[in-house]
């Protein structure tokens, strides 16, 4: 973040308290802090009991004795998909809509809890005669379609793993992922809509497989495109065919809290994406209860609406498992914001009366360049609760998206968390805390959170440091699949300390964020500290698209960097050294073209560079480090910082005078 943007974050001065109304009708009750304060452990256990179905109760609500793999809710029984649905159609919510869905195309459809509940037990049925048991891992590489829903719950109902790969990844990515999981299946759709055109995936799909090594026996498809796939008898089956052939009746088994429920992918400092692995009982307790809680739910009137694919984490744990283990109303929109219209999310809240919605930052930036006057055109009055996640929000758009989308009084909820947190980390709870714009402010209760200098010390407000999460979490994550040294490493190597002297070891999570506590103890988020860049709201890593460059023929050396952008946080910028032994027959503009179709190509599109510049030189320290600094410095159009330490220093002046030409 740039400096400018610090200052204004840590010298905003608006203050929001909630109103009294809102406040007298609030989910969280006043005491909910002091309540997590007098006993953490024996709050979570209370929520466990208090939101979900146990199928055998748990006795041990934490054991921490293999840290930093935290068992929660460790001799308990429950069944995810059951807690999901069944129980609230026995509950007598059968008929309350669970999802409305809405097309890009225009059409919908929209499934009851009762419905719901028959296909995920039909999918189970199907998925489980294709050999699928208790542990063994299935991709899902879908649109945003109730189909997604159905699926990963029918996946969860046997005790399976899914690992949901997004659509906008490349065969490429989509193969690495299938192969580290050692996946046996894969459900995926002919293709989605997206800006007006279907999107194919199943050919991705095929791609992935091609080298016939795969651990993959089967490909489920769902036609939702209607575009023309190539079909591999004996592995592929239609979806449509075999739900339809299904018995509906499923009955859910219980497995225990620590059984896998899922591994998905995300963007670490290194080049390989990490698995992230979550568990069943302790994530399923923190994502509903911080999905009532931070959202103020009141599931028999609200409808809810959070905008992220489920593809990411936001989608896992708030479109699938928080809404739905708390029997939710929501819709699902399959499409982009501006197809066929810039109004189109605003047309729905109007349509379907959405009273929560939940969004990112960078959309709530690209709505306000677009215009006020064109989300004034809809009925935005059934809003009462907004939320903000991935990235930071800055005053600014926090004022936009209360005036224009909260009708200048909804209370937003600026939620910081991570896919390996699980759930929410840090948020207000809209009936209680007074809001301050940019700041995501207070620790969710039974949450521990600290601030700590370069040599571990926590800081004194008002003042920066690293954020660390100091105590055990139910929903954290439980490793890194296939690399348990890799998840020690990357989250606590930095800030633990071992036991000694008779003393336990001392265990902290580093999340890899800066933050600022103000002189409330309220936190500011300042972004990444790491090689993690943070693309409209999109992880990616620095080296991950570095490999990607290298790949391609032509070049010889790379440096990525995540410049500052007004409309997406940070955006990617390379600098590529090509290879000289080879003639290049392409301008410098055709180059820097063909590697950003490239990446785009390897990775997906999301990964695709703003800028790729061909240099003759990369600026590095004596012992061959790239201070990727000086090249942000650049990306940036900022003056260089200091040049001192680099093994030659006219090399910065070599590269800004060939960006001049
Ligand atoms: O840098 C933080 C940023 O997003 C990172 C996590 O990315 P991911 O695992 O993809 O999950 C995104 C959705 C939960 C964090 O390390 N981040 C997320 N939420 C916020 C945020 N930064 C500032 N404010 C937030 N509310």
């Amino acid at each position: 973040m740039s400096t400018n943007s610090i200052d204004s974050l840590l010298h905003e001065s608006r203050r929001f308290p909630p109103s009294d109304a809102f406040a007298a009708s609030a989910i969280a009750s006043p005491s909910i802090y002091d309540d997590a304060k007098d006993d953490r452990v024996a709050f979570w256990a209370d929520q466990a009991r208090d939101i979900l179905h146990w199928h055998k109760p748990f006795t041990e609500t934490l054991d921490w004795s293999n840290a930093p793999v935290a068992r929660w809710f460790g001799d308990g029984e429950l069944n995810v998909a059951y807690n999901c649905l069944d129980r609230h159609v026995i509950a007598g919510n059968g008929d309350r809509v669970a999802i409305h869905w809405e097309g890009e195309p225009g059409d919908s459809r929209s499934y009851t809890y009762s419905e719901l509940t028959e296909e995920v037990k039909r999918a189970a049925n199907v998925i489980a005669a294709l050999g699928i048991g208790q542990g063994d891992r299935v991709a899902v590489y879908l649109p945003v379609i109730p189909e997604a829903v159905i699926a990963m719950l029918a996946i969860a109902r046997l005790g399976a793993v899914h690992s949901v790969v997004f659509g906008g990844f490349s065969s490429e990515s989509l193969r690495s992922r299938i192969d580290d999981a050692g996946a046996k299946l894969v459900i995926t759709a002919d293709g989605g809509w997206r800006k007006g055109k279907v999107f194919p995936l199943k050919a991705a799909v095929d791609g992935a497989l091609e080298n016939g090594t795969s651990t993959v026996t089967n490909v489920l498809v769902v036609k939702r495109g209607e575009n023309d796939v190539e079909w591999t008898a004996g592995r592929d089956l239609w979806w449509h065919d075999e739900l339809a052939k299904a018995d509906p009746e499923h009955e859910a088994q219980g497995f225990e809290a620590e059984n896998p429920l899922f591994v998905l992918y995300t963007s670490g400092t290194t080049g390989k994406p990490k698995g992230i692995l979550h568990t069943s009982g302790g994530y399923l307790t923190q994502v509903a209860f911080t999905h009532k809680n931070v959202f103020d739910l009141h599931p028999e009137t609200d409808v809810y609406w959070c905008t992220a694919d489920v593809g990411w984490i936001t989608g896992h744990s708030y479109v699938i498992y928080g809404p739905l283990a708390n029997g939710a109303t929501q819709l699902m929109y399959e499409g982009t914001p501006d197809t066929p219209h810039q109004g189109r999310w605003w047309e729905l809240i109007e349509k379907y009366k959405v009273s929560i919605f939940y969004t990112a930052p960078t959309a709530i930036r690209s709505a306000m360049k677009i215009g006020r006057q064109v989300a004034q055109r809809f009925d935005l009055s059934s809003i009462r609760v907004l939320g903000s996640v991935g990235e930071p929000i800055n005053p600014e758009a926090w004022i936009w998206y209360r005036d224009v989308i909260g009708g200048g009084t909804a209370p937003i909820v600026d939620t910081w968390w991570q896919t390996e947190t699980g759930g929410i980390m840090i948020s207000a709870l809209p009936g209680l805390t007074t809001l301050k714009p940019g700041s995501a402010q207070v620790p969710i209760p039974g949450v521990k959170i600290d601030i700590l200098g370069e040599d571990g010390t926590r800081v004194d407000p008002p003042q920066g440091g690293l954020l660390v999460v100091s105590e055990p979490w139910p929903a954290m994550l439980r490793g890194i699949w296939g690399d348990p040294e890799r998840f020690k490493e990357a989250y606590w190597s930095r800030f633990s300390t071992p036991a000694a002297d008779g003393a336990d070891a001392d265990w902290k999570y580093f999340a890899g964020d800066g933050a600022h506590v103000d002189s409330d103890g309220d936190i500011v988020l300042l972004g990444r500290v790491d090689d993690v860049m943070n693309v409209s709201g999109h992880r990616l890593s620095t080296q991950e698209i570095e490999s990607a460059l290298v790949s391609h023929h032509m070049v010889a050396e790379a440096a990525v960097v995540g410049a500052a952008d007004e409309a997406t946080g940070q955006a990617v910028v390379a600098f590529v050294i090509l290879k000289s032994n080879q003639p290049v027959p392409h301008t410098t503009a055709e180059s820097s073209a063909l590697l950003r179709a490239h990446v785009a190509h390897q990775i997906g599109a999301i990964a695709r560079p703003r800028q790729v510049f061909i240099v003759s030189e990369l600026p590095k320290t004596r012992s061959g480090k790239i201070m990727r600094r000086l090249l942000q410095d650049v990306a940036e159009g900022r003056e260089i910082g200091d040049t001192t330490t680099l093994a030659d220093t006219s090399v910065m002046e070599i590269i800004s005078d060939r960006l001049k030409q």
